[in-house]
C-alpha cells in the first residue's frame, strides 16, 4: 500500500472535454497534483484560454484540437501520446454532450446518431486507443463521467441517458477484460452541476427549487464535488476498485 495520498506526480494523464467546465477543473486538479496534463476538445480558442489559465496558475498543460467521434483525430491525438510520453497512466473521459430532446420515440435518427456517436462511441473510441498505451506500461485506470440519468429515466434528456447507460454498460464490461492488464475502469455518476452546460436546467430559480427539493442534500453539485470523485477513483487508494460507479448527486438516487 502506498501512502495515503492523491499524489500524483508524474503521472501522464488525459482529460477529453478539459476546456471548461467539469473536465477543466478535473484536469487542473490533476496538475495541481503534480500529473503531466493532456486535454482535448474541439475548439482551439477554448484550448488557448485554458492554456492561459494553467499558465497564469503556475501549471503547463498540452492541448490538442480533437473531436472525440472522429476515427482520425482521436488516432493523431494518440500518435502524438505515443511519440511524446509513450505511455498514459490515466483516462478521464469526460467529453459529454446534451441538448433537450423530445420524447425517444419522436427523436429523429440524425439526432439520435450524434447524441449517441459523441457520449458512447466517442467514449469506445479514447477508451480503445488508451488501452493500447496503457499496456506498453503498468496498466492504468480509466474514469467515465456518466450522469444519474443514465439510471434514472429524465424527461428531455432520454438519447443522452441510453448513451451514457451505454457508457456505464461499457465500464464495467472493460473493468472485466482489462482487469489483468492492470488497468482499472469506474465511472462517477454526477446528477445536477453547476456548468454552463446544466444551466437550462438550474439557471432560472423556480426550476432550481424544484430540482433541489429532491434531493436530500437540499442543493445541486459544485464541479469540485465531482472533481473529489474522479480523484479517488484514478489515485492508487482505488487499486482495488473496478467496474463500480460513485452516484455524485446529494443522495436523489439513494
Ligand atoms: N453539468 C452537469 O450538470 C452534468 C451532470 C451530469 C453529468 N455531466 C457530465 O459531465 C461531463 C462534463 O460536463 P460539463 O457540464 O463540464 O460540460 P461542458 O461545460 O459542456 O464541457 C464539455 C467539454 O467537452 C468538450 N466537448 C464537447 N463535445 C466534444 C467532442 N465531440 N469532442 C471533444 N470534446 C468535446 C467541450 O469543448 P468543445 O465545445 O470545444 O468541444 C468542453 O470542453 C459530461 O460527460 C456530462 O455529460 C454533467
Amino acid at each position: 500500500m502506498g501512502e495515503w495520498n492523491f499524489d500524483m506526480t508524474g503521472k501522464v494523464v488525459l482529460v477529453t472535454g478539459g476546456s471548461r467546465g467539469i473536465g477543466k477543473d478535473i484536469a487542473l486538479a490533476m496538475a495541481e497534483l503534480g500529473a503531466k496534463v493532456i486535454i482535448c476538445s474541439r475548439k482551439q480558442e477554448g484550448l488557448d484560454e485554458v492554456t492561459r489559465e494553467f499558465k497564469n496558475k503556475g501549471h503547463e498543460v498540452i492541448a490538442r484540437a480533437t473531436h472525440i467521434a472522429k476515427s482520425e483525430q482521436v488516432g493523431a491525438l494518440f500518435q502524438f501520446l505515443g511519440e511524446e510520453y509513450g505511455r498514459l497512466d490515466i483516462l478521464i473521459n469526460n467529453v459529454g454532450m446534451n441538448i433537450m430532446t423530445p420524447a425517444v420515440a419522436d427523436v429523429e435518427e440524425g439526432l439520435w446518431d450524434k447524441i449517441i456517436e459523441t457520449n458512447l462511441k466517442g467514449t469506445f473510441l479514447v477508451s480503445s486507443h488508451a488501452v493500447k498505451l496503457m499496456r506498453k506500461g503498468n496498466g492504468g485506470k480509466i474514469v467515465n463521467i456518466t450522469t444519474v440519468a443514465a439510471r434514472k429515466a429524465a424527461m428531455g434528456m432520454g438519447v443522452y441517458g441510453v448513451a451514457k447507460a451505454g457508457v456505464e454498460m461499457l465500464t464495467r464490461v472493460l473493468a472485466v477484460e482489462l482487469a489483468s492488464d492492470h488497468i482499472n475502469v469506474n465511472a462517477v455518476a454526477p446528477g445536477m452541476v453547476k456548468t454552463r452546460f446544466s444551466k437550462p436546467f438550474w439557471g432560472d430559480e423556480s426550476t432550481l427549487k424544484e430540482l433541489t427539493g429532491t434531493i436530500p442534500m437540499g442543493r445541486i453539485a459544485e464541479k469540485a464535488d465531482v472533481v473529489g470523485a474522479v480523484l479517488y477513483l484514478s489515485s492508487d487508494l482505488a487499486d482495488y476498485i473496478t467496474g463500480q460507479v460513485i452516484s455524485v448527486d446529494g443522495g436523489a438516487l439513494a
